[in-house]
């Protein structure tokens, strides 16, 4: 898919990613969440003709001197799915951590991620950035769904 830029978001982004997450409906919350995306999580987001069509968030773990990082939030939207766009994320996601942690002069280590068991598409995608299955943790998120823990070294 052409003219797709992949930036991570900053102040003036935050519009529209209270427009993008608006399914979350609890309000308050959800302002407090993207201020957090933006200011102390990292949020990578894919737009194309100034419209967000998808969003990938890490964070650092724990004490930074880990090296640790914990991708969510991984999301494209339905229309624009198939076309390379969480391809794009994931690889932009992964050197904007080595860029940070080159930065700060700490060595990063891992990446790790929750991703359902079912969700064939998300799996297929992790796997092809080198994210290993570790372990199955339960149902995590609902009494439905099992989480698998996958990571990736870095
Ligand atoms: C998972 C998701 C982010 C993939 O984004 P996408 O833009 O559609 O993916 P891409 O087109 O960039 O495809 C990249 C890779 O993902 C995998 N993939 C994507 N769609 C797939 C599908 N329907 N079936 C199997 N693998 C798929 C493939 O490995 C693909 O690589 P390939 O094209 O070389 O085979 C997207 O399906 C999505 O937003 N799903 C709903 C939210 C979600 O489940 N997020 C993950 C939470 S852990």
């Amino acid at each position: 898919m052409n003219n797709i830029k992949i930036t991570l978001a900053t102040k003036k982004d935050k519009n529209y990613l209270l427009s993008y997450f608006e399914h979350y409906k609890i309000k308050g919350l959800i302002e407090n969440r993207v201020n957090c995306y933006i200011l102390h999580n990292f949020t990578v987001i894919a737009r194309t003709n100034n419209k967000i069509i998808g969003v990938l968030q890490w964070y650092i773990k724990e004490d930074p001197r880990a090296g640790v990082v914990e991708f969510e939030e991984v999301h494209v939207s339905e229309k624009y799915r198939n076309k390379g766009v969480g391809d794009l994320l994931i690889k932009f996601a992964i050197r904007s951590v080595r860029d940070y942690f080159k930065k700060i002069q700490i060595k990063p280590r891992k990446i790790f991620l929750f991703v359902e068991k079912n969700n064939k598409a998300a799996i297929s995608l992790y796997k092809k950035y080198k994210f290993k299955f570790i372990s199955e943790v339960g149902r995590l998120f609902s009494d439905k769904e099992i989480q698998l823990f996958y990571s990736r070294n870095l």
